[in-house]
């Protein structure tokens, strides 16, 4: 099995009846997902994409990577939110959280455009001195501001190191099939283009070109990760809550937000799944937060954040519970062994692998923790493949959607996000929003 829910570590917050009062709730919300009924119905591309992806786009992917990997040592990711993160998330997971500095035959890769500070770019910038490099620009309405300055920036480099017609063949750009600033530049410049589907947005958008190019420049097989995604996609179709672990976990996540639970601390025992976290926390965060409603995501890795968090999640408000990801296999083993003299005393842990301790962590704390009134789900993963991937993106992705539709909101906008664009736009002076820029001055400087 791929990916499996534990809910032993329910006992005591969860009932039966709540339980069982939740369930035509999830098979409503599965059916408004599956018939395309429901809020946001024009952004579900998601749900069939794993099987009937653009295939010869697919090929066109391999190709360019391909290409970048013989002809570039540093590739460039430009992006962000969902247009970033689960590229580099999936990177992180597949690879290694140090997959640039590890000895390999694929290129270094860095993310950038996913802030406005002068200080990385530059740094970035200098990594590239005297280095072969590659772009990816990717923003699906192709006016995001963040990497809109970034790729004019190594647009510059690269035209200056290469000329304008060189730099053209090492600029690849995902966007809209047809409209945006983006595409339009793409077009007039000649750089080869990829798709992020109208019907897919941002953070539903890692298993599209947005995620699979990067993740194919790596050295990562996207042919498998695209399969796991396939297999979830049949495994989770059932809307039987009883037979589906992703309406479970959606459904249970719901039962303890709506008895004041209200944030959810999704940990992870395994650096390599920070990024996947952030990925995470994007994916609920943005669906989920609006109309003054939703849980709030957020993450701890364990057994570092034991150290932090973990005394206010033993003894702080009672208003969270935990989903931990667990993973059956390891990517490689350590064991103990004997020291003669055992001055640190830590022989009776001679001859364990630190899976098995780190498996005892584990069982300490979901037991420390449930003691401290923190209910705990746990999800078993079978290992770090690629396939592993694809379908726990897949569960993910869907247990958003219907669980965006218990809570009764949209899933898939975010018109939240214009707030903030509204007023740094008038604050910098773009034409048009002089009224505001006005109005926000003069509160600024009271
Ligand atoms: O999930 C989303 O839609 C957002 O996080 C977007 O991905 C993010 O704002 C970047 O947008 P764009 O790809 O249009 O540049």
């Amino acid at each position: 099995m791929t990916l499996r829910l534990d809910t032993q570590h329910l006992a005591g917050f969860v009932c039966a009846e709540e339980y069982k009062a939740i369930a035509p709730q999830v098979e409503c919300a599965h059916r408004a997902l599956h018939e395309g009924t429901g809020l946001g119905n024009g952004f579900i591309g998601w749900v069939d994409l794993p099987a009937n992806y653009d295939k010869e786009e697919f090929q066109r992917i391999k190709a360019a990577a391909a290409k970048i990997k013989s002809d570039t040592d540093v590739f460039i990711v430009i992006g962000i939110g969902g247009s970033y993160l689960g590229a580099r998330a999936a990177i992180e997971f597949i690879k290694s959280p140090n997959y640039n500095a590890l000895p390999k035959k694929t290129p270094d890769i860095y993310f950038t455009g996913n802030s406005i500070s002068s200080s990385a770019l530059a740094e970035l910038l200098q990594l590239c001195e005297g280095k072969e490099v590659s772009i990816n620009m990717i923003s699906k309405s192709g006016t995001t501001t963040e990497p809109a300055i970034a790729f004019r920036v190594f647009r510059g480099l690269l035209e200056k190191k290469y000329g304008k017609e060189g730099a053209a063949k090492r600029i690849y750009c995902t966007t809209d099939r047809a409209k945006g600033t983006l595409k339009q530049l793409a077009d007039k410049e000649g750089y080869e283009t990829f798709v992020v589907p109208d019907d897919v947005g941002g953070r539903y958008s890692v298993l599209t070109a947005v995620g699979l190019l990067p993740i194919a420049v790596s050295g990562a097989d996207i042919g498998r990760l695209m399969q796991g995604a396939a297999k979830a996609r049949e495994e989770l179709s059932c809307p039987d809550l009883e037979k589906n672990d992703c309406y479970r976990y959606a459904a249970l996540r719901n039962i303890l937000y709506r008895k004041g639970k209200e944030i959810e601390v999704l940990a992870s025992y395994e650096p390599c799944y920070t990024l996947m976290c952030e990925w995470w926390k994007q994916l609920f965060g943005e669906s989920e937060g609006k109309d003054g409603k939703g849980l709030f995501p957020a993450s701890v890795i364990f057994s570092t954040d034991l150290h932090s968090m973990g005394q206010y999640i033993q003894q702080g408000r009672r208003s969270l519970f935990e989903t931990v990801v667990l993973f059956d296999a390891v990517k490689q083993e350590i064991c103990l062994e004997s020291d003669a003299e055992n001055v640190d005393g830590l022989n009776f842990l001679a001859g364990k692998s630190m899976a098995y301790i780190n498996e005892k962590a584990f069982e300490g704390t979901v037991l420390a923790h449930t003691d401290g009134g923190v209910p705990n789900l746990v999800l078993h993963v079978r290992d770090f493949s690629e396939e592993s991937l694809g379908y726990l993106i897949y569960f993910f992705e869907k247990a958003c959607a219907i669980s965006g539709y218990l809570l009764g909101v949209n899933p898939f906008d975010q018109p939240g996000v214009e707030s903030y664009k509204k007023n740094m736009f008038a604050l910098l002076g773009k034409p048009g929003y002089e009224e505001q820029k006005e109005a926000l001055e003069a509160r600024l400087h009271r």
